[in-house]
């Protein structure tokens, strides 16, 4: 028996970066998903395949034996073999795994891919041993990998991937679990420039030590943004959701988090009609995000490949973690 689980990728709509120091992120899942499928080994090895991503290799006493693909890759895959084993030993079993990753979430973009591997590891691992994990202990379990590559996140993205939907996080506050009347959707555009979230959390805190003067009114700033724009987001006001976006972006460039290629984006998006358009997620490379009039989506996606960014059109989700067991051949 083996058994799947997938979760959502997200984008935040408000207050990355502040969210690790003060106020709440503005957070939506969307409709791109990743899977693992887990089954149970007769060894102790944690052995993973992300053959679509070009490498496969097995974990033995916690260290990492590339099988495809380069050595590195490991350090990737820490995240998932730590929470494999977080989850074991909250259940009390010792046993050898196989995971297989899939994804159509593009990887180190700011949209969440590794948390929803993350996530959907630890729900699949959970469900293959027979234990009923709650959404809570999927989050805080799959919390545990995440910090093994990310060194210190918020916890959004863990929240996020587990359970959909719209949410207000606010670290040491907690979560809000929120539902929109209306579909929104967003324009992704993607820089193809890939970043680690852990190496941009650390410049902004470098740059805080440094500036604490200048650097926390701004965070408070953004954390004040973030509230408001929540509040936009639930009366439906996108006219004032975009001037929030392009003050948030102005912001984060500020913290030193843009880059030329994101800028770009954010323009060419903005010329061509969108409302507002700022980075989400880490920054220093990954996406941006545009909101636009639906006559204008169009023309906002054309913009961002003119300005020779991938586009990718997207709706909230309010799935979060799903699991399914697999009999032999199902698909
Ligand atoms: C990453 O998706 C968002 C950041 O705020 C980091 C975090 O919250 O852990 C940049």
């Amino acid at each position: 028996m083996s058994v799947e689980a997938t979760a959502p990728a997200k984008i935040i709509l408000f207050g990355e970066h502040s969210v690790v120091y003060k106020g709440p992120a503005i957070v939506l899942a969307i409709d791109r998903r990743a899977s693992v499928v887990a089954s149970k080994r007769d060894d102790k090895r944690i052995y993973i395949d992300a053959e679509d991503l070009g490498f496969s290799g097995c974990f033995e006493n916690g260290e990492y034996i590339a099988i495809t693909g380069k050595a590195w890759r490991g350090r990737n895959m820490t995240a998932l073999y730590a929470a494999s084993r977080k989850v074991m030993s909250h259940i009390g079993i010792d046993s050898g795994i196989n995971l297989k990753v899939r994804s159509e979430i593009p990887i180190a973009v700011g949209l969440g891919s590794s948390a929803a591997v993350c996530v959907a590891t630890t729900a699949a691992v959970g469900e293959l041993f027979d234990s009923d994990l709650s959404k809570e202990k999927i989050a805080e379990l799959s919390f545990e990998g995440e910090k093994v590559i990310h060194g210190n996140p918020s916890g959004v993205d863990n929240n996020i991937a587990t359970f959909g939907g719209i949410m207000r996080y606010e670290r040491g506050v907690g979560l809000e679990h929120l539902r929109l009347d209306k579909p929104l959707p967003f324009i992704i555009g993607n820089t193809r420039k890939k970043r680690s979230t852990g190496n941009m959390v650390e410049s902004v805190r470098a740059l805080r030590e440094r500036n604490p003067e200048i650097v926390d009114p701004i965070i408070y700033t953004m954390a004040s943004l973030s509230q408001v724009g929540l509040d936009a987001l639930f009366r439906g006001d996108t006219r004032k959701l975009g001037d929030l976006m392009n003050l948030n972006h102005g912001l984060l460039s500020a913290l030193g988090v843009s880059t030329i290629e994101l800028d770009d984006l954010v323009y060419a998006a903005r010329s061509e009609g969108a409302l507002g358009a700022k980075l989400t997620g880490a920054g220093g490379g990954g996406c941006i995000i545009a909101l636009a009039e639906v006559e204008n989506l169009s023309r906002v996606e054309k913009g961002i490949r003119a300005a020779r960014g991938q586009s990718i059109r997207v709706n909230i989700t309010d799935e979060g973690v799903k699991t399914r067991r697999l009999l032999v051949g199902d698909p």
